[in-house]
């Protein structure tokens, strides 16, 4: 058994029993995981069209055609990830927005607008759900043509009930962002990709709706350090230290300026 798992352990603790060179990557509906035992000659990819629970899927098939080459009695790796996956990848978050949420320091009208970041550049938020019982103002042409199309291509992102605000980022790790109100200046944020099923009673399917547990925020904030919201939780994807620091900018991933 101790040998057996072994190279697994490898990628959990520090081992010297067998050299793993390996990497995942995935990208919205995809995971995949390229593994190799570069003393052993051994190399295996793993493909998921699944971007969910295919990252978990990967390894166990990984380990997996891992005994099988190197000539081990099959272990048992389903039963050891699928807990794993059921915790991250389970049904979200535990926490909801509490019941008594303050509105933002502002006003939630007063965040819709314009925001720019040096690297990802301009962003515009757009206010998608009622506040207060008013429907959403609508704000600019471009936000309009975001709301007017949102209900069809996010089919079931905007909670009615929550303030929320969609942005169109056209980046490669999300189409869109989704910003729901937890409380008073802070927000839940959600990368989100829309694709076209070619169903017609449910034309697009929304990759991201559901949020993860990496509980990524947008906080916002208006001070001598600037007027904005910086982004926490995980969202940059550095292999770093979260930033600290007194003030909202100075302790966020990314900071977006107001414009
Ligand atoms: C929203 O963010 C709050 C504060 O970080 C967190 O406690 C909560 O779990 C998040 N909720 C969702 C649905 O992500
Ligand atoms: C919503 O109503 C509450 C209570 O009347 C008020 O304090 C708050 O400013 C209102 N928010 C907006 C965005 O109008
Ligand atoms: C978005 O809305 C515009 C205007 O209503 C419409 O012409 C267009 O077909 C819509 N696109 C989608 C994908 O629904
Ligand atoms: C099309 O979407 C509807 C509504 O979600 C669903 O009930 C139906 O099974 C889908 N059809 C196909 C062929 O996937
Ligand atoms: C910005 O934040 C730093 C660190 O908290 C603080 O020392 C500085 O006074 C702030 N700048 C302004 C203009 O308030």
């Amino acid at each position: 058994m101790v040998r057996l798992s072994a190279y697994f352990l490898l990628s959990l603790i520090s081992c010297i029993c067998a050299v793993v060179v390996e990497h995942d990557g995935g990208t919205p509906g995809f995971t995949s995981a390229i593994a190799r035992m570069p003393y052993d000659n051994i190399g295996i990819a793993v493909l998921s069209n699944d971007g969910n629970v295919g990252g978990s899927f990967t390894q166990v098939i990984k380990y997996r055609i891992f005994d099988e080459a190197l000539g081990l009695t099959p272990f048992d790796f389903d039963s050891l990830l699928k807990p794993l996956a059921a915790e991250t990848q389970g049904a979200g978050p535990a926490l909801s927005r509490p019941a008594n949420a303050t509105p933002p320091t502002g006003g939630f009208e007063a965040i819709a607008g314009k925001y720019n970041d040096g690297g990802y550049g301009p962003v515009e938020l757009c206010l998608a759900s009622a506040v207060n019982g008013s429907s959403p103002s609508g704000g600019s042409k471009s936000c309009q043509s975001l709301l007017t199309n949102a209900s069809v291509i996010l089919p079931g992102v905007i909670n009615p009930a929550v303030p929320t605000y969609l942005v169109r980022v056209d980046k490669v790790f999300a189409e869109f962002l989704s910003l729901a109100h937890y409380d008073g200046d802070i927000f839940n944020v959600s990368a989100l990709t829309s694709y076209p099923t070619g169903n017609a009673s449910a034309p697009f399917w929304v990759d991201g709706a559901t949020p993860g547990v990496a509980g990524v925020v947008a906080t916002f904030s208006s001070d001598g350090n600037g007027t904005g919201f910086g982004i926490t939780g995980g969202a940059w994807g550095a292999v770093a230290d979260d930033p600290i620091g007194n003030m909202v900018k100075e302790r966020s991933e990314v900071w977006f300026s107001k414009v």
